[in-house]
């Protein structure tokens, strides 16, 4: 019999009396998406605590990349831990962290020397890119993105602009970061077309950031995803990086990527920058770089990481047992050929969902590349209103037959499985988000 196994309804018993005693005693803080407990995975098929197997396109929120529990990385890391658990790098040294460095160096775009630094979330890679952009240039700005989000800590958050919850009562966050629109073409904030808007949402930065209040020799560093995750799966038009990269030359201003989501396999290639030809100066990884295991890293350019000792620094960042499981993931991409088959499933899914829209009008836009795709879902397709409550449903009615998939956005249904995942459990996936689009589309 195939997947998914739904044995009782979700979430079962079980699943309710873990979720009752998270409520009375864990920080109500999470904003969870469905009541889903895990037991265990495998590959693309994960089992709740009460034995039901959904097919996984969450892939544990765009981190298990190489699926779940694979074997070479269980046996990585059982031999690490055998070695040894942990030795400050602050401190010292050990092999493995120099190891992934240089087999990272290889896989970042640009043809110059990187310098590695290591820490444990996505959060914490991003607060090394602030620190880092500062250090180097002397200078306090950061402009960041709307819609963005970078993670939690407090310069992170600063970043961060995609729910107004994210910020809320946080003030003051850190100062010198200035927000710009992102170039979010079906829902373009100047109401212009591609190609025929000149990339107006570059040139008004000059027009009206830097020739008006930001003045642009104190900008440190633009800091962007390269597909927005968490703001819609939004994907850029082609050119856009080339247009962002010359305004940033003229004002030696750097250009960080945050490929935490987008990283590591997710669109078929290494990193989304290079779908774009674009080289960042800096590059923050966390997510799919370690199968699982905490693990954030902040690649630059090496000229760049001219910091002195003292500067900055982690205790558990880059432990030796994520080290280990980030060079067998990286190793299994590789012999596997995850790439390629991110790139086939993920080109499948999008025609697939590209098909679906004939028959089913809530479905606005369908976008992304390799395995990280976006469906936006509008009430209309002319007035695009959002259909936030009706992506909640759709979600919602997924998880209850067995295909986990998570919203962004405002009104966006991502998709994200593991690299490995086949398209047969892409099409039993589809086979449930069509029967559930029509049944929410019946009460439009
Ligand atoms: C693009 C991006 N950057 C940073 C983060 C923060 O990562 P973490 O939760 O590991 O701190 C996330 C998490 O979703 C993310 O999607």
């Amino acid at each position: 019999m195939g997947y998914p196994k739904i044995v009782v309804k979700p979430p079962g018993p079980k699943a309710r009396e873990i979720v009752e005693r998270d409520h009375a005693i864990i920080s109500p803080s999470f904003g969870r998406a469905y009541p889903l407990v895990i037991k265990s995975g495998r590959g693309c098929i994960i089992t709740d605590v009460d034995g039901n197997e959904y097919i996984d396109l969450n892939a544990g929120l765009a981190v298990c990349n190489v699926g779940h529990s694979h074997p070479r990385v269980v046996q990585a890391v059982k031999d690490q831990v055998d070695r040894f658990l942990h030795y400050s790098y602050t401190d010292f040294y050990y092999e493995n962290y120099v190891d992934l460095g240089e087999t990272l160096q290889e896989l970042i775009p640009g043809d110059f020397e990187k310098k590695f630094f290591y820490g444990n979330s996505g959060a914490e890679s991003v607060e090394a890119a602030i620190k880092l952009s500062r250090w180097h240039s002397r200078r306090q700005g950061i402009l960041a993105y709307i819609g963005a989000f970078h993670g939690r800590t407090l310069g992170a958050v600063s970043l961060t602009a995609s729910k107004p919850a994210q910020r809320r009562y946080f003030a003051p966050l850190v100062p010198g970061v200035e927000h710009i629109f992102y170039p979010y073409c079906y829902r373009c904030p100047f109401n212009l077309e591609y190609p025929d808007c000149g990339f107006r949402c570059v040139t008004y930065i000059d027009d009206y950031l830097f020739k008006k209040f930001v003045p642009p020799e104190e900008v440190a560093m633009i800091f962007v995803e390269p597909i927005q995750g968490e703001g819609g799966y939004v994907v850029p038009p082609d050119g856009y990086y080339k247009a962002l990269r010359e305004l940033c030359d003229e004002h030696g201003i750097l250009i960080a990527a945050d490929e935490v989501q987008s990283g590591f396999g997710r669109t078929g290639k290494w990193f989304a920058s290079e779908h774009f030809d674009l080289v960042p100066d800096i590059i923050c990884m966390a997510k799919g770089i370690a199968a699982g295991l905490p693990l954030g890293v902040t690649a630059s350019r090496a000229d760049l990481m001219d910091w002195t000792p003292g500067s900055h620094a982690s205790t558990f960042g880059g432990n030796p047992v994520s080290a280990s499981a980030a060079i067998e993931v990286i190793k299994i991409i590789k012999e596997e050929r995850l790439l390629e088959n991110a790139e086939k499933v993920g080109g499948h899914l999008m025609k697939r969902l590209r098909e679906m829209q004939d028959s089913h009008p809530m479905i606005g836009d369908v976008r992304g590349r390799g395995l990280m795709v976006g469906v936006e879902l509008v009430k209309d397709r002319d007035s695009k209103e959002p259909a936030k409550e009706e992506t909640e449903e759709v979600m919602m009615r997924c998880f209850e037959k067995g295909a986990a998939l998570v919203n962004c956005g405002v009104s966006v249904i991502r998709w994200m499985p593991p690299l490995l995942i086949t398209e047969e459990l892409i099409d039993s996936a589809l086979e449930i988000f069509d029967g559930v689009l029509g049944e929410v589309e019946k009460k439009l």
